[in-house]
């Protein structure tokens, strides 16, 4: 049915159902026709692919119903700690002959090592310097602070009890090695840090390259990052991307939006010189433009933006499915302060209750609709692949960029388990609380600070809309 969709007479139709017709057509035209090379929001309007959906309403919702409730929200005590094991090797490339991933936080590397296409904008030629310094810088803003305080620490001593005897399973192996610790996110906001190059090009590239559902019998190139692609490649790969059925499309879509929202987020935190000479963060429109403007990007750019949209809107729907799950009372978020505890629930619930009151959801049921048999193997496929690319994490080699990629893959890992297990959350006993569908401490704290990330996501989009609005 989405198949069919998305031929044009049924896309004008469903412009017009949503009454936003007007203006709304920009997207479904290539980059290169439009004139008007400053704005790289001018494809980011109207229906987004694969769903009933617009961005004007996203961007609506999320501003006044969503984003000020998560930000809230991720400051309780119980979604600011995230336990993450940072000592897991990387599993995929150890005899690298390089320096260990762990004492160094970014290869260096020569120009001539960069795919073309990654250099950066301002890529000075005097390599060796910059680069030494590039990387002392990486390494300072890379770093991850772990101070906690003593209180906190004991604390989750009474966490850890608390949890075990909740009788949960399916534990990810990261939070159960002795080596994991909690990480302060709020100590650790996640922004621009440096990181890049070989070591970040390879853990991206290992992600698509590995990890779409690449159809072994076709043999041009498969993803964006296929170096060498000529001008027009770019629109043959995403002919390619739409003769995949729904489900394969999905997933690179997710990875995408997950790039794209991690890539702005380092845009709207950037590094920023100080005339008094200190640190300053704040959104820099120019490493924007570099990442997002059709004419920089081969017109892939706004295609990355709306791939974001459709992630937040996965992570929505999964929210809203769950609801059920935690207005039980059985479900608390324990802390061991009950006041605290009390006013968290209160507060995610009121998160939740806005993700069922957002009119345009996402049709899961149309993913995995096929045969049945096929149908059995895609999920299970999409499971491995999403498992394989949080060991792919292990591989960043930049602490704190880590943290924040594990965070974010599992939340979506989360989301996803939730969208799988509608029947099992429809039927939760409702006073038995380690019957049925269960969720982790670990899993509702990434699910949720990874939409908040999102949520942040599409609020900078709004900012930097702004600032290039008033650049003209
Ligand atoms: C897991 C992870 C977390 C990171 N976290 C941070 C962080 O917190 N702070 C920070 O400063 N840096 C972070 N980085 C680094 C950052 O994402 C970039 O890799 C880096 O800034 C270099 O950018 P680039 O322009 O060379 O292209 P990259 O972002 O490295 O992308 C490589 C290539 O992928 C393609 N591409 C880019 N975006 C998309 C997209 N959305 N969809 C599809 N294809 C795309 C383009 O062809 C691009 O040339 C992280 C990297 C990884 C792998
Ligand atoms: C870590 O954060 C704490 C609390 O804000 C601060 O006192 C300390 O200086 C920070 N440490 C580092 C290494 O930045
Ligand atoms: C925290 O605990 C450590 C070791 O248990 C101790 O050495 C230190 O003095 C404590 N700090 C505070 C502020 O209580
Ligand atoms: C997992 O990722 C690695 C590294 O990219 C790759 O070699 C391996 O084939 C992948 N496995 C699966 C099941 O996707
Ligand atoms: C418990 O939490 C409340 C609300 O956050 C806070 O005001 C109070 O100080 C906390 N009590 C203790 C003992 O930490
Ligand atoms: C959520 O909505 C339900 C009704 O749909 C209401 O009973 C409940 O009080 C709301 N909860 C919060 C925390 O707003």
């Amino acid at each position: 049915m989405l198949g069919a969709m998305r031929s044009g007479a049924t896309l004008v139709s469903v412009l017009l159902f949503l009454g936003r017709a007007a203006g709304g057509d920009a997207w479904l035209k290539p980059a290169d026709t439009d004139t008007d090379t400053e704005d790289c929001f001018c494809h980011l309007t109207g229906v987004l692919d694969d769903c009933f959906c617009d961005i004007e309403s996203i961007d609506d919702f999320n501003s006044y119903k969503i984003f000020p409730k998560l930000k809230k929200l991720q400051e309780r005590d119980y979604f600011r700690y995230y336990k993450v094991n940072m000592k897991r090797p990387c599993p995929f490339w150890l005899n690298d002959g390089h320096c260990s991933i762990s004492d160094c936080h970014v290869e260096p590397c020569s120009e001539s090592e960069i795919p073309i296409g990654m250099k950066a904008a301002n890529y000075n030629k005097e390599v060796n310097a910059e680069e030494l310094q590039d990387c002392e810088e990486a390494n300072k803003l890379g770093a991850v602070n772990s101070s906690l305080s003593n209180q906190t620490k004991e604390a989750f001593i009474d966490w850890a009890r608390y949890d075990d005897a909740q009788d949960h399973f399916c534990e990810l192996d990261d939070e159960l090695s002795p080596d994991a610790e909690y990480v302060d996110l709020l100590l650790n906001p996640e922004r621009y840090t440096g990181y890049r190059g070989w070591s970040a090009w390879r853990v991206w590239n290992s992600i698509y390259e590995e990890n779409c559902f690449k159809p072994r019998s076709v043999y041009r190139p498969l993803n964006p990052l296929t170096p060498g692609r000529g001008d027009d490649d770019g629109e043959s790969f995403y002919n390619w991307l739409e003769g995949l059925c729904l489900e394969k499309r999905v997933f690179y879509r997710l990875i995408s939006g997950l790039h794209a929202s991690i890539n702005l987020h380092l845009c709207a935190n950037y590094l920023l010189d100080d005339v008094w000479g200190g640190t300053k963060w704040g959104p820099n429109v120019e490493e924007f433009r570099f990442r997002f403007h059709p004419a920089e990007t081969k017109g892939e750019g706004p295609r990355r933006l709306k791939n974001l949209y459709f992630l937040y809107l996965i992570q929505l729907r999964a929210l809203s499915k769950v609801a059920i799950y935690f207005e039980r009372s059985i479900v608390d978020l324990y802390t061991g302060n009950t006041t605290e505890d009390t006013i968290t629930k209160k507060q995610l619930l009121e998160v939740l209750n806005e993700t069922k009151l957002f009119p345009m959801h996402f049709d899961e049921k149309s993913m995995f609709a096929g045969d049945k048999k096929e149908a059995k193997t895609l999920k299970e496929e999409f499971r491995l692949h999403f498992k394989n690319i949080s060991r792919i994490m292990d591989c960043v080699g930049c602490d704190k960029c880590r943290v924040w990629g594990k965070l974010q893959t599992q939340g979506l890992g989360t989301a996803l388990k939730i969208l799988f297990s509608e029947r099992e959350i429809k039927n939760l006993p409702e006073h038995s609380p380690s019957a049925g569908f269960q969720l982790t401490r670990q899993e509702v704290v990434a699910l949720l600070n990874a939409f908040n990330r999102l949520s942040t996501s599409i609020h900078e989009l709004q900012i930097f809309k702004m600032l290039l609005k008033a650049k003209r």
